[in-house]
């Protein structure tokens, strides 16, 4: 059973300045909902109502946010916008949230760490929700936990993406799993790798049981609680912080990660170009498109 779900929501929210100056990137909307509720959503919907989030500096609006607010719901008691608060005030009453800060910036592995006192032994969910993944009709992460219950061991959820975008995100290969066309058992990762530097994956594209270098990394992950030592021991990598890619390599080269390519889409709501797309795919989903 996978219980608590892990929001790393201390960075800076850099490619987002200026609005992300005062306001947490996890909070920026879409549509009329901050993106990190549609992940709080997204986990209590694959069965997990525990959410621990590590927040930082500035980022004291989530906590208001998953809170209630007493004096603004008793203003609109009774009135025609009372209905505006249902979706958050449910949020709210089906999870209990957890906070930790982190005081340094040093890497997704190092908040994933900072996690730690949070989460404790047991095997645990991570959402990076600034990546909106939709997969269909069934969420993500329920599918992911499907396949950790089947092989026990730490799951990514990857995609594929063109050769020329390799340096944004963590990339893998790995070795089809007999009987199905979408898991993997990987093999070996690299933390936003320079595409020259994988030439040798793209040799291996040839073989269909094989996934290239093409596939990233999507920010959603089923991780072992043995995560946690190895974080602590590994070196600083990609750009002198703590990666959480190369602590599931340690994981990887035992053979204990599995990665499902999922057929969804994925909005990269930290990039302006990805955020646009998300409002513009939510605003026709609710026909307020034409
Ligand atoms: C992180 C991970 C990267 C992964 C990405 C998904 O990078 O380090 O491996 O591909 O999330 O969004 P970040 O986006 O935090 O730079």
């Amino acid at each position: 059973m996978i219980n608590k779900c892990l929001f790393p929501a201390a960075g800076y929210g850099t490619r987002f300045l200026p609005a992300t100056k005062a306001v947490p990137k996890e909070m920026l909307p879409i549509l009329n909902k901050p993106l990190l509720q549609y992940g709080v959503e997204e986990a209590l919907s694959a069965g997990i109502n525990n959410m621990a989030i590590v927040t930082g500096r500035g980022k004291r609006a989530i906590e208001d946010h998953f809170d209630n607010a007493s004096e603004l719901e008793s203003q609109l008691r009774g009135t025609s916008k009372e209905h505006y608060l249902d979706d958050i005030k449910s949020v709210i009453e089906k999870s209990t949230f957890t906070y930790i800060r982190q005081t340094q910036m040093l890497g997704l592995g190092h908040a994933i760490l900072t996690g730690e006192t949070l989460i404790g032994e047991e095997p645990f969910a991570v959402i990076l929700a600034d990546d909106l993944c939709i997969d269909g009709d069934i969420n993500l992460l329920s599918k992911m936990i499907k396949i950790y219950e089947k092989y026990q061991c730490s799951v990514i959820a990857i995609e594929e993406i063109p050769f020329t975008q390799t340096e944004k995100y963590g990339v893998i290969s790995g070795d089809l799993i007999d009987g199905t066309n979408d898991t993997y058992r990987v093999t070996n990762m690299f933390e936003k790798p320079k595409s020259h530097d994988l030439i040798e994956f793209v040799e291996d594209r040839v073989n269909p049981n094989y996934a290239s270098s093409f596939m990233a990394i999507a920010g959603r992950y089923i991780l072992t609680p043995d995560i946690f030592d190895i974080l602590k021991k590994i070196k600083p990598g990609k750009n002198g912080e703590i990666q959480i890619t190369d602590a599931l390599l340690f994981q990887a080269n035992q053979g204990k990660v599995i990665a499902y390519k999922f057929k969804g889409k994925r909005f990269d709501c930290g990039s302006v170009e990805g955020y646009i797309k998300a409002i513009n795919y939510f605003a026709k989903k609710q026909e307020l498109l034409k």
